[in-house]
């Protein structure tokens, strides 16, 4: 007997359902009979948005709750305000099932040429884990002062930083650098600049750290931080970080590996209460939507995540290594400096799943 997950497609907006229609098609290549996924897709998003004024159906997450995960695309199109639908449609999913681990593996594919001279010769593998839930993103604040007229008015905009927040991202980060050949966590902080919120952070990692004497560890200041994921790479393994620190970094990162396009992400609720998501890190890109040229690995690879969380490493280790086999033989999308489509790439990349 197989086992059967129901998964929510959420395409959205721009390159989202380019991509999120490659991924599907690997997925449906790398299960059978053995893993069946049922699929639904829900056309939420900024077209959806015209025709309501709502990015999401009003009872969205009480459809979403009975689904195994979500994969999703990417939201935002010039039409709408980019904090209207962040807000009204990824944010309310992340915040409503408490997704607060989000994890972004910065991987370097054989064939693709790296910014980084240094990619060429060392072997760099490293995983930014996300705060998810609080941090500066956690919407606290406000604006006032505009009726005094043009150019009196004010905005608050506070960071959130809980202990219990900060202990369950580290213990999350530990676990997975514990898992890892190189054992070893780097934090990142602005405890410098920022004396309540990023001290009360540093102060829980040390507190975290002595539970997991056998990882290494490191602390570092997100200017700094920046600098080395250029420079020193090679020493880093899992990184973890606040909301807006990691959100800058795994971009940095993903650049690194040649495009925003390779990028992979998971929202992950740990306990499993409600259902994790699955997205590339990249946007909805409208500058090249609708042509056929997204490049589709990020989302493939957040597709290999998602197998990974429903409990099958090996159908992900499938997908990954299949498109190692693809970037190698040179069928590189536009981002990528090649020439194949969107279809070219995903079609090569199920050949090579074998
Ligand atoms: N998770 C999300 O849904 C998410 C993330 C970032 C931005 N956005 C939204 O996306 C819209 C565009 O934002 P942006 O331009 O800052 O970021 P973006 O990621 O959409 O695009 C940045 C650049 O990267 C390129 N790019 C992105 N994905 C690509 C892919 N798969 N293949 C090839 N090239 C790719 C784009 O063409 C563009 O030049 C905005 O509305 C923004 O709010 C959404």
């Amino acid at each position: 007997m197989g086992s059967m997950f129901r998964i929510a497609a959420i395409p959205a907006d721009g390159v989202g359902a380019e991509v999120v229609e490659a991924g599907r098609a690997v997925l449906d290549a790398v299960t059978g009979p053995g893993i069946e996924l049922s699929w639904t897709e829900f056309d939420w998003g900024c077209d959806y948005y015209a025709r309501t004024g709502r990015m999401m159906a009003e009872d969205g997450l009480e459809q979403l709750a009975g689904f195994d995960a979500i994969y999703f695309g990417a939201v935002g199109w010039p039409t709408v305000p980019d904090h209207v639908s962040l807000w009204g449609l990824r944010l309310a999913v992340c915040q409503g099932f408490d997704q607060w681990a989000n994890i972004r593996p910065v991987r370097f594919l054989p064939g693709v040429t790296s910014p980084l001279r240094k990619a060429d010769d060392t072997e760099l593998d490293w995983i930014v884990v996300r705060e998810n839930s609080e941090g500066e993103y956690a919407g606290l604040g406000g604006r006032n002062l505009a009726a005094r007229g043009r150019g009196s008015e004010v905005a608050v905009q506070s960071s959130l930083f809980t202990e219990s927040g900060c202990e369950r991202i580290m213990r999350f980060a530990f676990d997975l650098a514990r898992g890892r050949e190189r054992r070893r966590l780097t934090s990142v902080t602005k405890s410098n600049a920022q004396q309540y919120g990023m001290v009360l952070w540093d102060e829980v990692f040390e507190r975290v750290a002595a539970d997991y004497p056998d990882v290494e560890t490191d602390s570092c200041l997100v200017d700094a931080m920046a600098a080395r994921f250029v420079l020193r790479p090679e020493d880093l393994s899992v990184v973890v970080a606040s909301n807006l620190h990691a959100d800058i970094l795994s971009d940095l990162g993903s650049a690194l590996t040649g495009s925003l396009g390779t990028a992979a992400s998971a929202n992950l609720n740990p306990e499993r209460r409600f259902p994790s998501m699955f997205e590339p890190v990249h946007g909805s890109a409208p500058d090249i939507a609708g042509q056929g040229v997204a490049n589709p690995i990020g989302a493939i690879g957040s597709a290999a995540l998602m197998l990974e969380h429903l409990g099958f490493p090996d159908e992900a280790a499938r997908v990954n290594r299949a498109v190692e086999t693809v970037t190698a033989a040179g069928v590189l999308p536009r981002d990528l400096g090649g020439t194949a489509t969107t279809k070219d790439v995903t079609s090569a990349v199920i050949d090579a799943l074998g």
